[in-house]
């Protein structure tokens, strides 16, 4: 399976192997690391980015592809939406059915809302899921809110927005706890407190994981004590569009039955866009981590009902993507496998970077490698690095990668590649949207009644999340949004229901002479093969 290069190039690996096992690389100096990240970052490619026309970011950068979307066609202009009838009548809705939209949920329901979860595939289909290496949250001896507030914000380059870092950081633990008490299965030492590991950019071991299947194992959990409070659930239904009332403030959703094609009407007092990242519009022609469902719908919505985006421009590639076998190409292969010692190793068997750099400087560094250093290891999609997994049991002992990576092993295995004995070849991937809707630190947007939580906020990141603080922002936002939801619902009265800030939104790009037919958003990634 693997070819001759790829087999020469191991060899090379397993010959310095123990050599890189005992090497301590440096940390690169912060000049290092802007001159870096300046050179080989997708994000400082200009041809991958485009200036917004219209709207509250007009004149900024965004990418190309999500610029398409937001100078696209909305769904409603070409059909007849009859506001006065109303299908679902709430006080909370949920738009997006992960990790975020659950946690708003429960708490608004907890706080006596009528709320309701509306989802374009099912709930439980997000990146919450897909999530694998950890939660951060500092709730150890010698840890402390501030020390996690530091590393978040040296991480995102400080262009993070304090209070929204403050509230994560600050109810990080309580966070743990929600979690522990709701029955997630958190990994714990046989005295009962929790194991916690490193992630690249951070000052403590404050990881909490199940295993490496930490999202699926939140998700699991969300989703039943969704289910078990009978909180209703719409799947399959899309949200195409943010209906508003006469005083301009959120007040429902245009829905579209993903099966049927019909559209429904949800009206609401509130409205929380919790529909997660944006990796299926393959930014640049980048492969992905994420779900089927990440294609940046709630950034479209929000947009066009007038709540400004943040660092629109800011995408987050995983170091560490599958780039080898093709069949599994742009998975995600955990930080945890770093974390827990493995290096990124050249095609030449030399380890050129610490492996706990952030994510920023980590991918940028296999890029330079790959490229203006030719020394990537050939393969069908275009080159890589090998992360030498067969470092964790040298260093940890036989079993560890066995027992703290099963989801790792059985994922190579169903391919013939035993990471126990086989390093492993990976590439960037896209992961994350660092940036997305802006909101304040109650979580709500600039338009009344409208709230975001998780992937779709801009802010709490700045231009580079660290490992395990999504899962903690889906969680604290999330329930944020929910408890926040769930006390101004008493006092919203909604007016009388309106799309003309959509048309208007529209009138605006035929205005700056900008008339697309590409239907927006895009709500699943196109995938058909074009034939000539
Ligand atoms: O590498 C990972 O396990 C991913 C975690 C994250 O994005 O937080």
């Amino acid at each position: 399976m693997f070819t001759q290069e790829m087999l020469d190039s191991m060899k090379k690996v397993e010959a310095a192997r123990e050599a890189n096992v005992a090497l301590e690389p440096r940390r690169m100096t912060a000049a290092e690391k802007d001159a870096l990240l300046a050179q080989y970052h997708p994000d400082y490619r200009p041809e991958g980015f485009t200036t917004i026309k219209i709207g509250p970011n007009k004149g900024e950068k965004a990418p190309v592809e999500l610029n398409e979307m937001l100078e696209g066609h909305s769904r409603v202009l070409d059909l007849n939406v009859n506001l006065n009838k109303i299908d679902y009548d709430v006080d909370v809705l949920v738009i997006g059915g992960g990790g975020a939209g659950s946690s708003a949920a429960i708490e608004a329901n907890e706080a006596g809302a009528n709320v309701m979860i509306v989802t374009k595939l099912r709930i439980g289909d997000a990146n919450t899921m897909m999530a694998e290496g950890g939660i951060q949250a500092a709730d150890k001896p010698g840890d402390s809110p501030a020390q996690h507030y530091l590393d978040v914000m040296g991480g995102g380059h400080y262009a993070n927005r304090p209070e929204l870092v403050r509230k994560l950081v600050m109810e990080g633990p309580e966070a743990i706890q929600w979690l522990n008490r709701l029955g997630v299965e958190f990994d714990k030492a046989p005295d009962g407190t929790m194991i916690t590991t490193h992630g690249g950019g951070t000052s403590r071991k404050r990881m909490h994981a199940a295993a490496d299947y930490s999202g699926a194992e939140i998700m699991r959990t969300l989703r039943d004590e969704v289910l078990n409070r009978g909180i209703p659930v719409v799947d399959f239904t899309a949200a195409i569009e943010l209906i508003k009332d006469d005083e301009g403030k959120a007040a429902g959703a245009v829905l579209l039955n993903m099966e049927t094609g019909e559209i429904r009407v949800a009206r609401a007092k509130c409205v929380v866009i919790a529909t997660g990242g944006a990796g299926r519009m393959h930014y640049q022609g980048f492969p992905t981590s994420n779900h089927y469902g990440a294609t940046a719908d709630g950034l479209i919505l929000g947009y066009r009902a007038g709540a400004k985006l943040l660092y629109q421009d800011t995408l987050q590639y995983h170091p560490t993507g599958v780039a080898f076998p093709q069949q599994i190409y742009g998975a995600l292969v955990t930080e945890k496998v770093r974390s827990m010692g493995a290096k990124l190793i050249n095609s030449e068997g030399e380890c050129f970077m610490h492996p706990l750099e952030t994510r920023d400087v980590a991918a940028a560094s296999i890029i330079r490698e790959c490229s203006t250093h030719e020394k990537g290891v050939p393969t069908p999609a275009g080159k890589a690095v090998w992360l030498d997994t067969p470092m964790i049991d040298m260093i940890h002992g036989k079993g560890t990668l066995e027992k703290r990576l099963p989801a790792m092993l059985r994922m190579y295995l169903k391919f013939g590649i035993d990471m126990r004995e086989t390093p492993i070849l990976v590439y960037p991937t896209l992961h994350y949207q660092n940036g997305g809707l802006e909101i304040n630190a109650e979580g709500m947007t600039s338009v009344e009644n409208l709230f975001v939580a998780g992937e779709a906020v801009g802010g709490i990141h700045g231009r580079n999340r660290l490992m395990g603080n999504s899962l903690l922002d889906v969680i604290v936002f999330g329930r944020n949004a929910g408890q926040q939801t769930g006390r101004r619902f008493r006092s919203v009265t909604v007016g009388k229901l309106t799309l003309d800030h959509v048309k208007a939104y529209d009138d605006d790009l035929k205005a700056a002479g900008i008339d697309s037919d590409t239907p927006s958003p895009k709500l699943l990634p196109d995938y058909t093969r074009k034939f000539n």
